[in-house]
């Protein structure tokens, strides 16, 4: 367990020879920050009552955790589903025994639940974990509002990151779907947009750059948003290259 500069714990996988999260930024403000708030801020002007939630990879689950308390905290009313792939089941296992920060002291039982049965269910959210490869369980999704784009970086996680990989993704979404992520390189932005995804730079506050995707280009509602002309992007760095499988 490595602690991160906001408090919050992450893990070094030595598989990927990566953290799960940034150091510096902080586990749970990476989350908040890169996904949540971008997320439930776009929710909010669609005034949509339910929300499918994609969270790519689940790992710790600190995207998923992080947007329950999120909501509870800000009392929104929204009913939201999460859907999230995981290669690593015994790391779901060990979660109940995680040192989570004391923020998630009250969904400590939702935690647990998940840990030990990889789903869980009430009136307001449901999580259902899928323990196999990403690339299978997009294939068997539809109808997704947000997708919480958080796999390793494209030199370690490249099948999570190419073309092909997000044209599944596009077809899993629907028309007014938003999908965040840390990454700003252009190769990974390629991909996006080759499989016809419209991009976005995004920066709230004193946070990083990162990049939101929409399908459609009047679908970008949020503050604090740049459209990126990938076209223009092509034009000018005529090296750079999608990323395919
Ligand atoms: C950067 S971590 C995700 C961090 C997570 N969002 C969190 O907040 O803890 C990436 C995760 O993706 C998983 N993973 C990588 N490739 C995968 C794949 N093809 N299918 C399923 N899981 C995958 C890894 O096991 C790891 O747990």
């Amino acid at each position: 367990m490595i602690l991160t500069e906001d408090g919050s714990y992450t893990l070094y996988s030595k598989k990927y020879e990566q953290h799960f999260h940034s150091v510096k930024a902080g586990a749970v403000n990476e989350s908040l920050s890169k996904h949540v708030i971008p997320a439930l801020n776009f929710s909010k002007n669609d005034n949509l009552k339910e929300l499918n939630i994609l969270d790519i990879c689940f790992g710790i689950g600190y995207n998923t955790f992080s947007t329950i308390d999120y909501i509870l905290k800000n009392n929104i009313d929204t009913k939201v589903n999460f859907y999230s792939p995981e290669f690593d089941g015994e790391l779901i296992k060990s979660l109940q025994n995680f040192e989570f920060p004391d923020e998630f002291n009250d969904i400590k039982y939702i935690i647990d639940e998940v840990s030990k049965n990889n789903f869980y269910e009430d009136e307001q959210f449901k999580i259902e974990i899928f323990i196999g490869d990403a690339r299978e369980y997009i294939q068997t999704l539809n109808n997704i509002d947000v997708v919480y784009q958080d796999a390793f970086s494209s030199d370690v996680n490249k099948e999570l990151w190419t073309k092909e990989y997000f044209s599944d993704i596009y077809n899993c979404t629907k028309d007014n779907c938003l999908m965040t992520t840390y990454s700003i390189a252009t190769p990974i932005r390629l991909s996006m947009w080759e499989s016809k995804f419209e991009i976005y730079e995004y920066r709230s506050g004193n946070t990083d750059r990162q990049t939101v995707c929409f399908k459609h280009k009047n679908n970008a509602s949020l503050e604090n948003i740049k459209y990126i002309d990938m076209v223009l992007k092509k034009e000018r760095n005529t090296t750079a290259v999608s990323l395919k499988d």
